[in-house]
């Protein structure tokens, strides 16, 4: 029991990892427990297997210093830290694309599955883009700015539309430094060129590089991925539902959808409503039809439509050991293997659905921009029929649901405000609100699941900092009831007075890791409102136990944007002092930001305190 409480701090998921052992189900805690020890290379970024002369493990300043080809450890370390980046911006960016090619399909009258449900933000994208909307139907904006961003895409003359959003200052800093991104796909292709090998050598001209990668995710790839998104399927407002494995029901058929893009669980969501369905579930003894979320295409759910949310990252194996759930409808990315055996020992089914995503053991239904409403209906029959063979002794929904707000986009934040930044600016000038943390990334079973997303996010807003929260790092303050109103009371006094007046809680959920560009476009509007550089504002970041690639590409992108960002998970960065004294400080006289590592949560916000009352100061602000 001890040793399960140091796992995980959730109650669900320590419940559920004993009933899993008892279930048979193997977890990634015990796939984890296997691989220790994990290679001391690898860890360090020292082994390289870009070419088959190699592959080369590194040992600095021994005998086995250079690779085959002459790389050394900076080199190497550098390399692969950029494929890294590249690897996470190519995933936020190709889930941008899909959303694309939806809009497009819409635009061009090719589906019937999807439609355009905010006309007033796509009017608003368009003419920010610099598309003349007036007098022009809905759908010919539409394709207008399709093909706009299909050309972002690929080489273009001049740089990502949607940089403009970071101020003046800024955007020069980058053309200075020359990583204004180009094409989004350009910028990833040429991290790929650079690393192959005999190409780039240089660790600082790989690392700038990585940066401008990471600028096309930020700026470009994800930012499209929320525009569209919010085009397509409703921008977020506030809303009130409920998160954690309680969110499932013992009496209704449970279909949970996991992944990372609204294009299919937004088409689950409208077939799970239908009325005829419902009835169908019923007539097979069912109370109903109950739909949650498990990591960011939840997320995306939760925000829009106020959808329950079951778990995130770590929790997905767990959902699976309630015997509950009859269907897991999956897209891409975060999605572990691990799953197929776990499901394997219920009569739970997994759905692949994704032709990039396709998993031996799971059954394949193919969606695509016009077949998903069918589909969509096909799965929900699917599930109803396996909820027939459910064996209820073998169900344990081990929680109550915990309530939490969700769906603060920027629009529905300005909202709040009462309609302009003002109120926000003069909270934060007063010392009401010291500063704005983004909590963002997954979770990783190198740390106890949850604790340093919950602990630090209760740090900080005790010190008056306001925090944002996406993707798993979402998931967990919702559990810990910290996206209430009511936790105001866990506030410091300034910041708990503005959650009041508002009737906000202190920390706001503000989307799935896509949406991360949400939180730049948001310092993007407060430098420009203040005059000031993104990395003179009193704001921090922070991916307490980020594991994925991606979760290295929306670091760095922050970093690049001039946020400081403190991880809680070391990056396989360390074989080069050259590369973790950049990382971890020079970075600071180049774009203005750099990294901190720390795994206790309470000196990491004491670094991001430490650094928002130093940027207080500098603006001549009370600290
Ligand atoms: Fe070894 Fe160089 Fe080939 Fe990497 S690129 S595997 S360091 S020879
Ligand atoms: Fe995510």
């Amino acid at each position: 029991q001890e040793e399960i409480e140091e796992l995980s701090i959730c109650k669900d998921a320590q419940i559920m990892i004993e009933k899993a052992e008892k279930d048979g189900v193997v977890t990634v805690w015990d796939r984890f427990k296997a691989q220790q020890p994990q290679c001391t290379f690898c860890k360090q970024g020292l082994s390289c297997r870009n070419c088959s002369m190699g592959p080369c493990r590194i040992l600095p300043g021994k005998e086995r210093s250079l690779g085959v080809c002459g790389a050394n450890a900076d080199t190497i370390v550098a390399r692969n830290f950029g494929r890294g980046v590249a690897a996470g911006a190519a995933a936020h960016s190709d889930h941008g694309r899909d959303l694309l090619e939806t809009l497009d399909a819409v635009a061009n009258s090719d589906t019937q599955s999807y439609e355009i449900r905010d006309v007033e933000k796509l009017i608003r994208i368009a003419n920010e883009l610099g598309i003349k909307t007036e007098g022009k139907e809905t759908l010919q904006i539409a394709k207008e700015l399709a093909d706009l961003l299909l050309e972002e895409f690929g080489i273009k003359k001049g740089n990502i539309g949607f940089t403009m959003r970071a101020p003046e200052v800024r955007r020069k800093l980058w053309d200075s430094l020359n990583i204004n991104p180009r094409g989004i796909d350009r910028e990833v292709v040429e991290m790929m060129h650079r690393t192959h090998m005999g190409v780039d050598q240089d660790p600082v001209s790989l690392l700038l590089h990585a940066a401008r990668v990471s600028l096309s995710d930020g700026w470009g790839g994800s930012m499209i991925a929320t525009e569209l998104s919010d085009i397509l399927f409703g921008t977020p407002k506030p809303v009130e539902s409920k998160v954690n494995l309680g969110v499932l029901k013992k009496d209704e058929v449970n279909i949970l959808v996991h992944g990372h893009s609204p294009i299919v669980s937004e088409a689950v969501l409208t077939a799970v409503r239908d009325k005829n369905n419902i009835e169908m579930a019923k007539a097979a003894g069912a109370n109903g039809i109950n739909l949650a979320g498990l990591c960011c295409t939840g997320n995306e759910l939760l925000m829009r439509q106020g959808i329950p949310m079951a778990g995130n990252h770590l929790m997905t194996e767990l959902a699976i050991a309630t015997g509950a759930v009859e269907l897991v409808i999956v897209d891409y990315q975060c999605i572990m293997p691990g799953l197929i055996p776990a499901m394997n020992c219920y009569h739970t089914k997994m759905i692949t659905t994704s032709p990039k995503a396709k998993f031996p053991g799971a059954e394949h239904i193919e969606f695509n921009v016009r077949n998903a409403r069918t589909q969509a209906q096909k799965l929900v029959e699917m599930a109803i029929e396996l909820y027939k063979k459910r064996d209820k002794n073998r169900v344990l929904i081990p929680v109550e649901p915990v309530p939490m707000m969700s769906g603060f986009s920027n629009e529905a934040i300005l909202q709040a405000l009462g309609g302009s930044l003002a109120p926000l600016l003069d909270a934060i000038k007063s010392g009401k609100i010291r500063g704005v943390a983004g909590l963002v990334g997954c979770n990783n079973p190198r740390r106890k699941h949850d604790y340093c997303h919950v602990t630090l996010t209760k740090e900080l807003i005790k010190n008056d900092i306001l925090v944002l929260g996406t993707g798993c790092s979402a998931v967990a303050m919702g559990k810990a009831g910290l996206y209430m109103p009511e936790a105001a009371s866990l506030a410091g006094p300034g910041l708990s007075s503005v959650c009041k007046a508002l009737n906000i809680p202190p920390a706001l959920h503000v989307g799935s890791c896509v949406d991360n560009s949400r939180i730049l476009h948001l310092c993007g509007l407060v430098a420009k409102e203040l005059g000031v550089d993104i990395s003179d504002l009193p704001v921090a970041g922070s991916a307490p136990e980020w594991y994925s690639e991606k979760a290295i590409s929306i670091g760095l992108y922050f970093v690049a944007s001039g946020v400081y960002t403190v991880l809680g998970v070391t990056p396989n960065i360390t074989g080069s002092k050259l590369v973790t004294d950049l990382a971890l400080d020079g970075l600071t006289n180049v774009v203005g930001a750099c990294f901190a590592v720390d795994t206790d949560p309470h000196k990491m916000a004491e670094l991001m305190i430490n650094h928002i009352n130093k940027k207080r100061k500098k603006l001549n602000l009370p600290v």
